[in-house]
């Protein structure tokens, strides 16, 4: 199986948790994607959906699925996002795709994080995956130096050789080279240096569920 097909096993097996008459919280990614596509077949079952960033949003409409804006929602029954790294404890680095702050706020208002990945992401460790840390754009290289001070080699994230700004405005440093065996300490010494918005580590609110795509059918761990 390719690593799109076990995306998209996972993607479906992720409709079980859609809750009928209810909100459901929408990561961003290829795996969200092909949730979203999934999603749009049952979109008639569900009160709509909030989104973790513009472009999920987008692709929401496109299929003429609902889209609220957090602020009209106070409570979500489940939120539904792929990750870049995973671990049997189901603590996760996200932001690969910039998202990870608005999917942190739409994750915390959800009762469930059900985690859409296809196996390679299950790690024992987190740290290999670049870590993403969303930064407000004064503060880029004193959170740069603070982040080489955890041990980290930090580098603000370019496409085409322009720096990616988030849906915050905000720019993304990545930290390469780091080895992370407490994420939840980590994830709260970083969240403390001042000019950092986000770090893409999710620890201490990980995921509840993950689905793992797996050549053998879709392996669910429970948290
Ligand atoms: C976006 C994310 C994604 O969930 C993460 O990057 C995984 O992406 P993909 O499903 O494309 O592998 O955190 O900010």
């Amino acid at each position: 199986m390719t690593q799109d097909e076990l995306k998209q096993a996972v993607a479906r097996a992720a409709i079980e948790y859609v809750v009928e008459g209810e909100i459901v919280g929408v990561g961003t990614g290829s795996t969200a994607n092909f949730f979203i596509d999934e999603l749009a077949k049952i979109k008639g079952s569900i009160k709509g959906a909030v989104a973790s960033s513009e472009a999920t949003a987008e692709r929401l409409r496109s299929h003429g699925i609902t889209v609220l804006d957090l602020n009209q929602v106070d409570s979500m029954p489940v939120y539904i996002d792929g990750a870049d790294e995973i671990t049997p404890f189901g603590a996760m680095i996200k932001g690969g795709g910039a998202a990870l702050t608005r999917e942190k706020i739409a994750a915390s208002v959800a009762g469930k994080f059900v985690c859409i990945a296809d196996g390679s992401k299950l790690v024992d460790v987190l740290g290999n995956f670049p870590l993403p840390v969303e930064v407000i754009p004064m503060a880029q290289r004193v959170v740069a130096r603070k982040l080489a001070a955890l041990g980290g080699e930090p580098r603000l994230r370019l496409k085409d050789g322009v720096p990616v700004l988030t849906d915050n405005g905000n720019l993304i440093i990545d930290v390469l080279g780091m080895q992370i065996p407490d994420p939840a300490a980590m994830e709260a010494a970083i969240n403390n240096i001042t000019g950092v918005v986000t770090v893409g580590l999710f620890a201490r609110q990980g995921a509840n569920v993950c689905l793992l795509g797996t050549p053998d059918g879709v392996r669910k761990l429970i948290f």
